[in-house]
Order: structure tokens, then sequence, then C-alpha cells
């Protein structure tokens, strides 16, 4: 079953537009699921909805959801336990709440919650996000629930990346979507289907957009982003490394970063693009999931952990600076304890910045469920407070290597205590210093003097350069280049 938009001038969403109302939205899951979070809030704008910040008196209640693990997709049905005392106490005053379920849980289990919470009105999938406000239109006008999990032809984006708005100086822009890597353990190549790219020009002129509304750091997302492959200007296909150069060419910007990317498709383009364009910041977050070639075989990752170290070894020839960061599946299904030691030992071989790691969650309909040979919870949990372990070491030895350091800082928001700024180094550590708010959207050097587990505190450099003190930041716009500073020790 699906929804169509019909043709039919009532139900033309814009005229249904009434007084204000207000939309809840809680995300969970991926940068993706932000990215689309606030598509989604914007393109119900016409209708009147504006963002609550609490889910109690809202006239809509959206929750953008993820099915990656258990735990993810578990938290979505005891949330709409709770979402339904609050429909229920709001429709005995007489006020209709409209629930929607949207993500990676409504792809995967659509008809389950549509079976175990029948009071939810809309159930809708990544990919026709375009057509919530139709079916916000049709759900507030009729009883009954709407689903649309369909992978229609038209792209979403054409639809929902006209009203963008940015909220502070960094900005998503989704440049790929879907995954055809079907790695045996992983829902996503499910949830968000075949992967797409958008054209080069599509995303050049949404960059242009977001520098025009006070974005100067641009972070690329994809569920595999550097399987990228999107149709140039040129009617060529372009890879990363060109659309990179390409945006790194729209005037304004002045850092971008990627993410999620595959070992597989790190080709020398994507590298060598780490040494030339100074504006792609010197972090990688380059997932390996585990350190044993029987593992990775099993996971189907088509590497080897030899592969992945020599894919390193070439990123760091390229930007010998370059700070990692990785994903780790502990307790895969047949994994042993030699298995897991290799995932130790690539781990101390690599030296990571900053890294997630998780305990194996069998899914439905993957490969891996399937398997026999499961490993016990108590075993997942000792590997993985020991891979933490070294993890956390690992980046607390990273963040002390700052320390005495001066590093360009995006500063982005203001901190917890008054008078304080938080931005990110180059190397995605949170940084604090005491500066004025006017520096919000600028590149400031700060001289690191404390490292945390979690982040770095420091002073702002004031030096002059050009006739401009260093404490004013440089201006967004710069014309003469963007070259990030360089670290002075
Ligand atoms: N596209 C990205 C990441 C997708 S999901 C990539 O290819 O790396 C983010 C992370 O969740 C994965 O890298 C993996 O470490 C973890 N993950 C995915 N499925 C999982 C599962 N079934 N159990 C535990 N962790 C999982
Ligand atoms: Fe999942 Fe593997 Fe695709 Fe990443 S590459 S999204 S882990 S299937
Ligand atoms: Fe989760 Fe879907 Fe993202 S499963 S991690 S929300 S792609």
């Amino acid at each position: 079953m699906s929804s169509h938009p019909s043709s039919h001038p009532s139900s033309d969403p814009i005229s249904q537009a009434r007084s204000k109302k207000s939309l809840f939205v809680r995300t969970y899951g991926c940068q993706m699921n932000v990215y689309d979070s606030e598509r989604m809030t914007e393109s119900l704008a016409p209708l009147g909805y504006e963002p609550a910040s609490s889910p109690d008196g809202a006239d809509m209640i959206l929750l953008n959801t993820c099915h990656i693990r258990e735990k993810a997709s578990e938290k979505v049905f005891s949330e709409l336990g709770r979402l339904r005392q609050i429909k229920d106490a709001q429709e005995t005053e007489g006020q209709r709440t409209v629930i929607a379920v949207a993500g990676c849980v409504a792809q995967a289990e659509g008809a389950e919650i549509q079976r175990r919470a029948p009071y939810v009105d809309i159930v809708l999938g990544p990919q026709t996000y375009h057509r919530l406000p139709e079916m916000v239109a049709r759900a507030t006008r009729a009883a009954g629930a709407v689903l649309d999990t369909e992978f229609p032809v038209e792209s979403k984006f054409d639809h929902l990346t006209a009203a963008r708005k940015v909220e502070g100086c960094s900005a998503f822009l989704t440049v790929q979507e879907g995954c055809d890597k079907f790695c045996t353990f992983c829902v996503v190549p499910y949830t968000r289907g075949a992967e797409v790219s958008r054209p080069v020009e599509d995303l050049t002129a949404e960059a242009r957009t977001l520098v025009a509304k006070g974005a100067v750091e641009l972070t690329l997302l994809g569920q595999n982003v550097n399987a990228y492959h999107g149709m140039g200007p040129d009617g060529g296909e372009w890879g990363l490394a060109k659309l990179i150069g390409a945006l790194a060419d729209v005037p304004g910007i002045e850092r971008i970063r990627f993410t999620t990317s595959h070992p597989l498709d790190m080709d020398d383009a994507l590298i060598a693009a780490h040494r030339d364009i100074p504006q792609l910041m010197p972090y990688l977050h380059l997932p390996v999931q585990a350190g044993s070639d029987r593992i990775l075989k099993a996971m189907n990752r088509k590497h080897t952990a030899d592969d992945y170290r020599r894919v390193i070894d070439k990123l760091r020839d390229a930007r010998p600076d370059l700070a990692l960061s990785g994903d780790f599946i502990v307790g895969f299904p047949g994994e042993t304890e030699r298995d897991f030691e290799d995932t130790l030992r690539l781990v101390r071989d690599v030296e990571y910045a900053q890294a997630y790691s998780f305990k194996y969650s069998p899914r439905p309909g993957t490969p891996a469920s399937m398997a026999h040979s499961h490993v016990d919870e108590a075993v997942k949990s000792e590997r993985l407070a020991a891979l933490q372990d070294l993890l956390n070491r690992q980046q607390v030895a990273f963040n002390r290597s700052k320390v005495g350091t001066v590093q360009p800082v995006l500063f982005d928001r203001a901190g917890k205590r008054d008078g304080q700024l938080v931005g990110r180094s180059p190397f995605m550590q949170a940084v604090h210093a005491d500066a004025p708010e006017r520096l919000i959207g600028r590149v400031v050097d700060v001289r690191i003097e404390e490292a945390h587990p979690n982040s770095l505190a420091g002073t702002v450099v004031t030096d002059v350069v050009d006739g401009v003190p260093r404490s004013e930041g440089r201006p967004p716009n710069r014309p003469e280049g963007n070259m990030p500073e360089r670290v002075v020790a």
C-alpha cells in the first residue's frame, strides 16, 4: 500500500495551511537522519508547522528512526508507547495529534509499526520524504493511517532542498544515499536501497545557497560517501575527489569533511585530495569493523586487514597529520579470541584519534543473523570493554599531542560558561576558549593548553596578520584563498 499525490485541488497541502501548528521532531541514528529531519521540518513549514521543543502539546510528532542495532529500533517502540499517552490525553481535550514515523525502522518494519502501534498516523520510508506534506494533509483530514515505504522513481532531493535553512556555520550536504555493499551484518542496503549519487551541479548550487545562509563548513554525507559517482557538468561521471574539488571552489567554503567511507572506495584520487585540497580537513572516518581476515571475509567487507593498513599508509604519506577514526564490531558470529586479538593489533598499528565500537547485534533478514555460532553476550561485553579501553587511551594520547600547538578553530557555538565559545579543530576535536560571540562562524587560531578525553581547551592567539588582529578571525569570504593554517608548535 502506498500514497500517491492526488490531482484533486483540495489535496493541495498549501491550501490546507491554517493557523500556526507545532511540530516536534526526534531524530535517532546517523547524520543522514539529521539532514533528513531538517529537510522534512522545512517541507512542513508551508502547512503552518513550526518546530516545538517538546512533544507535549505538539500538533504533530515526527520520529525519524534508526534500525542499525536492536537497541536503536526497540527505542522507537518504547517511545511510541509514551507518545500514545500524550496523544490520548490531548485528544480528550479536543486536540488532534498527528504521529509520524520516518526513517529506517519505518522502512524495515512499517507493517509491524502499524500492527503494534495503530495510533501512528503516518509511516514513511527514507525515499518518500518529499511526499510528507501531502501525507500530513491527508492524515489531518481523514482518520486511518497512511503508509509509504516505496522506492519511487522521482528524487526526493529535487523537492526537499529548495527551502534549506542553515543553523550555525556548519552544514550537512547529502551527496549520496544507499549502499550496494551488503556487509552481512548490516541493514542499510535494505532500508536505504541502492546507491544513488546526486549530480555535481545540484550539489554546488546547494553549497552556494548554504554559504549565502552562513555556512563556512560542509560535511558531505552518504552511507557510502566515497562510492559517490554523480553526473558532472561535463556529462561524465565524477568521483568524490572531483566533487570535493568543485565544492572547494565555491567561494566562502573554508572547510570540507565527508562521512562515512568504505576502505574499498578510498581511491588514489581521493587520497591525493587530502594532500592537494587545503579545505579538506585532515580527519577521516574510515571504518574497518574488524582486524581478522577470516571475520572480514564473513562480514563480506571484500578487503583484508593488510589492505586497510596499506590504504592508511598511503593516506598518511599524502597527509602526514591525518587523524583517523573508525567503527568496530566485536562478537561477530564465529569471532574467536584470536580473531579479536587481530582487531586489537590493527588498532595498535593504526592509532586512532577517535572511534566508535559496538557489540554485534543480529538484525532480522541479514545473512549474519542466520549464523549458528553466535558469541556469548558476556564475551562480547568483555571484548568491547578491552577494545574501548585501548581506543580511549589512543584518543587521550592524540588529544594530548596537540597541547602546545596552535590550531585553527572554527567556533560554532557558545560554551556552557559565560564568555566561552566552543569550536572544532581541523581534527574534529571540540575546543573551548574564552572569546567574544562575534567570532562564531570564524576560523580563529587557538593555542591549545589543556587536553581532556573528549575536548581541548586553549587561548585565542591575538597577534596581528596583514593588519588584521587574529582575534578578529578571518572573514568567511576571504577572496585570497582559504588556506587552513598549518600547525605551528
Ligand atoms: N556506512 C557506514 C556505516 C553504517 S552503520 C560504513 O560502511 O561503515 C554505522 C556502524 O554501525 C557500522 O560501521 C558498524 O560498525 C555498526 N553496525 C552496523 N550494523 C551493525 C550490527 N548489526 N551490529 C553492531 N554494529 C553494527
Ligand atoms: Fe552497511 Fe557495509 Fe553498506 Fe556500511 S558498507 S552501510 S556497513 S552494508
Ligand atoms: Fe540508522 Fe538508517 Fe542511519 S539504520 S545509521 S538511520 S542509515
